[in-house]
């Protein structure tokens, strides 16, 4: 045989392989096709092979070539007609069930993520802020002594701030002698005397946690919220250091011009003490308290008050939070409405 002969031959065998496994209906159809032209024993193909060793010498590297070609794209065909019948028959499935036909290249369904509560991404936020100013983070327990909660803060025995009423102390308080009684800490003003007592001055920390006290809910209270607190103890401290560093963290965190206003007040542990309000947006709001560290303080925890003096502030975490984005009741903090919290 010559080779265009058997190259003609290959031509026509795979246009005609090709033909049969497109047109083939179902899987037998398919079965049938694969049978009359790869059959291992009879197939067409295989009788084609045997023409290979009738060409000449010199065309058998070309005649093997082409057979080769010629079987790779016939199997190709093959395995194209398989899988036609495959997603046929998904289709068929899917078309039966009422669905759309399975497609293995569409994307997935993507899990849904949560995020930081709004009020833990304000706390992270505030302490970032404060960190660029120099404060570091320091920490204190919600489960509090009576010396911490008040007395190393110049809160005397008969002060109103210490009713059992005004606060919630632990029934097991009876019990722990050394201590005294405890309680859930009602301000955060703790953390600036257990971080005094455990270090020399100078001193610049923030401290961000829970504090609790018998309020009934409304709009702007509940009976647990968040404080940020701030300290800083140096020497030649005054309330224009005060004034500028409240300044600047509300600058940072509502972003534009915030102004600060300090009202007169009074705390125990600040001499003097105000009221911060920040005005944002036209609007004046009430932040916290503030003050110059009372000496009392000072020398209650062994800092000498002639040699250091210091400021510190507290302010309401769900105050920020909420003023910043628009909230109107904290309540909606704490309800746990993923509608609401998707927001932020
Ligand atoms: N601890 C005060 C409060 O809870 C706030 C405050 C902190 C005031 C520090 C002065 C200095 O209201």
């Amino acid at each position: 045989m010559s080779l265009d002969a058997f190259i003609a031959e290959l031509d026509s065998l795979s246009a005609a392989a090709q033909k049969a496994f497109d047109s083939a209906a179902d899987s037998a159809a398919l079965e049938a096709a694969r049978v009359e032209f790869v059959g291992a024993k009879s197939g067409k193909l295989k009788d084609a092979q045997k023409g290979l060793g009738t060409v000449g010498k010199d065309d058998k590297p070309a005649a093997g070539k082409k057979f080769n070609e010629i079987k790779t794209a016939i199997e190709a065909a093959l395995a194209a007609a398989q899988i036609r019948l495959a997603a046929g028959s998904a289709t068929a499935g899917g078309a039966a069930a009422g669905g759309p036909p399975f497609d293995p290249s569409q994307p997935g369904v993507r899990p849904r993520l949560g995020h930081l509560h709004p009020l833990t991404q304000t706390i992270e936020e505030l302490k970032d802020i404060m960190g660029r100013l120099g404060f570091t983070v320091a920490h204190g327990p919600e489960i509090e002594d009576e010396r911490h909660n008040f007395e190393a803060l110049n809160i005397p025995k008969a002060h109103p701030a210490r009713d059992p009423l005004e606060n919630f102390y632990l029934a097991v308080a009876e019990k722990s002698a050394a201590s005294g009684p405890l309680l859930l800490r009602s301000q955060t003003s703790t953390v600036q005397i257990r971080v005094m007592e455990s270090q020399p001055p100078p001193v610049r920390i923030i401290s961000l946690g829970r504090v609790y006290r018998p309020d009934a809910a409304d709009a702007t209270h509940y009976p647990m919220f968040h404080q940020i607190e701030g300290l800083l103890i140096d020497r030649h401290v005054t309330m224009a250091d005060l004034k500028s560093t409240l300044r600047m963290f509300a600058r940072s965190y509502f972003g534009g011009d915030v102004h600060i206003r300090f009202r007169p007040s009074f705390f125990p542990f600040t001499e003097p003490s105000v009221e911060v309000d920040m005005q944002w947006n036209d609007r004046w709001i009430e932040m916290g308290g503030a003050g110059m560290v009372d000496p009392n303080v000072l020398r209650a925890v062994g800092y000498e008050p002639e040699e250091v003096t210091g400021f510190a502030f507290g302010l309401g975490v769900e105050r920020v939070c909420a003023r910043r984005h628009q909230v109107t009741d904290i309540r909606e903090f704490y309800k746990n409405d993923v509608r609401f919290l998707e927001q932020f």
